[in-house]
């Protein structure tokens, strides 16, 4: 049994006992908890189609239960500005080791979001991301979360020897540093999806604070070639970045994702290259970060979309250390 940290953001209780539900007996129950779910609030807010598949059970039986659990668990009723502050009090922000950076994204990067880090190959995407799955582990006082980061890696760019490195630089033991990152490898678009269940297994027995997607969109690009495969994958990248979303709300975790750029043959004006995944990324990443080299080794990073902070840019460099101004 692995040690359960007491800074976990989601005190868990023991078991919560899905037979309290009415309309869930044993054999139910059992499916739910073998499909990875732990509690009521996994189930609340899970969508009606997944769960019938997950537990084989009808839309319509799912959707009885999705409703006895928030009732149990208060979702889907509305907050008041009060409790929605109260929330954001909660919210943890994970230092990127640029000042910059760090107050462009209004103090770090933030859990219970999505960040997107886009641009062209080599502007310094996979390097954040290694740098906050380092970054996460610092001590809060240091402008971490004493948390453990979940990595999915798609392009098998994943480096532990420079993750070591950029532990180093941070004052943080390497072995142990290495130790607190579980990265697996996403070998398909399915695969990565199914790794997001997983991430939420681990992250019941580890307070992980940091999920990273490196890269989000590369395996559905490959996959959904042509018009026609459109609506599909859009729709297919629209619940997998719910689902991370989801993860973010569920452990108060920050979520990055990285997402090259693409010609975009419809632009007849202005920068004729985009991020890939259209309106659907862009509208569900909370942050979307657009990186692009400079003089090196720097690089500037402008702040395209956020909810409540001004556009802006920041230099930074990628240094044997890791991330610096
Ligand atoms: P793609 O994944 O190819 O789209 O690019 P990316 O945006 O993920 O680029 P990445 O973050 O991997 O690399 C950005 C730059 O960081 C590289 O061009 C190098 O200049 C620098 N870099 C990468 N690895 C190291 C390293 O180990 N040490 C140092 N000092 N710099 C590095
Ligand atoms: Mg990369």
């Amino acid at each position: 049994m692995k040690e359960k940290s007491a800074k976990s953001p989601e005190p868990e209780e023991p078991e919560q006992n899905f037979e309290d539900i009415p309309g869930v007996g044993p054999s139910i129950a059992q499916k739910l908890r073998d499909a990875g779910i732990r509690d009521f609030m996994e189930l609340a807010v899970a969508s009606p189609d997944d769960l019938a598949t997950l537990a084989d059970i009808g839309t319509a039986a799912a959707q009885k239960i999705i409703n006895e659990a928030r009732k149990q668990v208060n979702v889907g009723g509305f907050e008041t500005g009060v409790e929605i502050l109260e929330r954001r009090k909660k919210l943890g922000r994970i230092t990127s080791m640029s000042k910059a950076i760090d107050e462009l994204l209004g103090g770090g990067i933030e859990t219970q979001a999505i960040t997107e880090f886009y641009g062209i190959f080599g502007s310094g995407k996979t390097q954040l991301a290694l740098q906050a799955a380092i970054s996460v582990q610092l001590p809060p006082e240091k402008g971490g979360l004493d948390g453990d980061c979940v990595y999915i890696d798609t392009e098998n760019t994943f480096r532990a020897e420079r993750a070591a490195e950029i532990a180093q630089g941070a004052g943080l033991d390497p072995a142990k540093a290495l130790a607190r990152i579980h990265v697996a490898r996403a070998f398909n678009s399915s695969h990565q999806e199914l790794l997001v269940p997983k991430a939420f297994e681990l992250a019941h027995d580890l307070p992980v604070r940091l999920l990273v997607v490196d890269s989000l969109t590369a395996h559905f690009r490959a996959e959904f070639i042509g018009r026609g495969a459109l609506a599909d994958r859009q729709q297919r990248l629209n619940r997998h970045m719910h689902e991370l979303l989801r993860f973010g709300d569920v452990f108060n975790a920050a979520v990055i994702c990285t997402n090259q750029v693409t010609a975009r043959p419809d632009v007849l004006f202005g920068d004729p290259t985009g991020p890939i995944g259209g309106n659907i990324v862009g509208h569900t990443a909370t942050f979307r970060v657009y990186l692009r080299k400079s003089k090196p080794p720097h690089r500037i990073a402008r702040l395209v979309d956020s909810p409540n902070l001004p556009e802006g840019e920041a230099v930074f460099s990628v240094t044997s250390e890791g991330i610096r101004d």
